[in-house]
């Protein structure tokens, strides 16, 4: 028998009911912000053990990190840049606080941060402080802003393409509500499956990575010396019209697993980067997506309101200009 999502995952399903409640009250809404809370609620407690986070100090100060990471690093105290990095560095000392309350603690506790504590390399070396915070730091950004970017789009897709929302519906039905919910039965939800494989490629939450060339190599005709940086384009990969016909149209279908030119195992496909430094939470975030999509698709209706610019922008992660604005209403 399998055995019912482990109960370090049950933050997930509590919190995603706690958030259901709150859109139920507020019926017509703006998306995106609050999706954002919902991710950084859930790493804040996942990671570090902090309740409510998007309405702590931790939250304002993420808020304006995150606006400025990607502006003209000009630092004085009004541009997007200096501000950014005066609340980096009022962040790394809220982490510190929250960090050396739970070394003083008794229980370490089994969150990232108490197994981040416990770590320790062949020699028995374990992370300085300075390390932890960096280390923190890193998994909140990397757990928070992707992952909302792409449950944003999955919101925006479906109230675009209600035939295919009726088609996950549909596939909904076999399963039961009032069973608990296991890895398997998420695995047997085959086209939802597709349906969020497909949202990860039309819109990459991520747009590409660095790496550097590590020895003399060609690639299609063209040498690249050792040495040099190169940049992978996630987005360019996943517009290849050869892979991908009509790409820019959002068709499921192309990850049905019966189709032999399914591309999902192969590097033409790469919303989670490729090779040894591929993301780390990859299954982390594919489950999560689904439970929020299950949860959403079971219980609510949403459309999209009138008058509104859904057109991407693209900094720090894609998302709707108008931050998509819905109107929600519980089945
Ligand atoms: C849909 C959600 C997500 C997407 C699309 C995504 C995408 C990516 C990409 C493209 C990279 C770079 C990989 C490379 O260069 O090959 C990356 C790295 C990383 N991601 Fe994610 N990510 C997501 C969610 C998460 C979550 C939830 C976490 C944490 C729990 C996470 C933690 C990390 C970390 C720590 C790295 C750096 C890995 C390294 O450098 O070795 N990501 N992610």
């Amino acid at each position: 028998m399998c055995s019912p999502l482990s109960k370090s995952l049950q933050p997930i399903i509590d919190e995603m009911h706690r958030w259901g409640l709150y859109y139920e009250k507020q019926q017509s809404f703006t998306w995106y912000p609050q999706l954002r809370n919902y991710t950084f609620d859930l790493a804040c407690q996942l990671f570090v053990g902090l309740e409510n986070g998007s309405q702590t100090q931790l939250g304002h100060l993420f808020e304006i990190w995150s606006q400025g990471l990607f502006s003209l690093p000009i630092d004085l105290p009004w541009t997007r840049f200096g501000r950014a990095l005066n609340s980096r560095k009022k962040m790394l000392q809220e982490l510190e606080r929250i960090i050396c309350e739970r070394l003083e603690s008794q229980e370490i506790g089994e969150d990232a941060l108490g197994i981040l504590i416990q770590a320790e390399d062949e020699e028995g070396n374990k992370l300085s402080l300075d390390e932890l915070k960096d280390q923190v730091l890193l998994l909140l950004f990397a757990g928070h802003e992707t992952l909302t970017s792409s449950l944003t789009s999955f919101c925006l897709l479906m109230a675009q393409h209600p035939e295919i929302l009726e088609k996950v519906r549909e596939e909904q039905k076999q399963f039961s509500d009032s069973e608990p919910m296991t890895l398997e039965t998420l695995s047997k939800m085959t086209y939802l499956e597709q349906v969020l494989q497909e949202v990860l490629r039309l819109v990459p939450p991520v747009g590409g990575g660095f790496r550097e060339v590590i020895e003399d190599c060609e690639i299609e005709g063209y040498f690249i010396p050792k040495g040099w940086n190169v940049l992978y384009q996630i987005n360019q990969t996943h517009r290849e019209e050869t892979v991908y016909p009509e790409s820019d149209h959002y068709q499921p279908e192309r990850f049905n697993p019966e189709r032999i030119d399914n591309p999902s195992k192969t590097y033409n496909y790469v919303p989670f980067g490729g090779g040894m430094r591929e993301c780390l939470g990859k299954e982390f975030a594919r489950l999560e997506m689904k439970l929020f999509a299950v949860n959403l698709v079971r219980h609510y209706h949403w459309e999209l309101s009138p008058d509104q610019d859904t057109e991407l922008l693209t900094v720090p992660v894609p998302r709707p200009r108008d931050g998509l604005k819905v109107r929600f209403v519980k089945n």
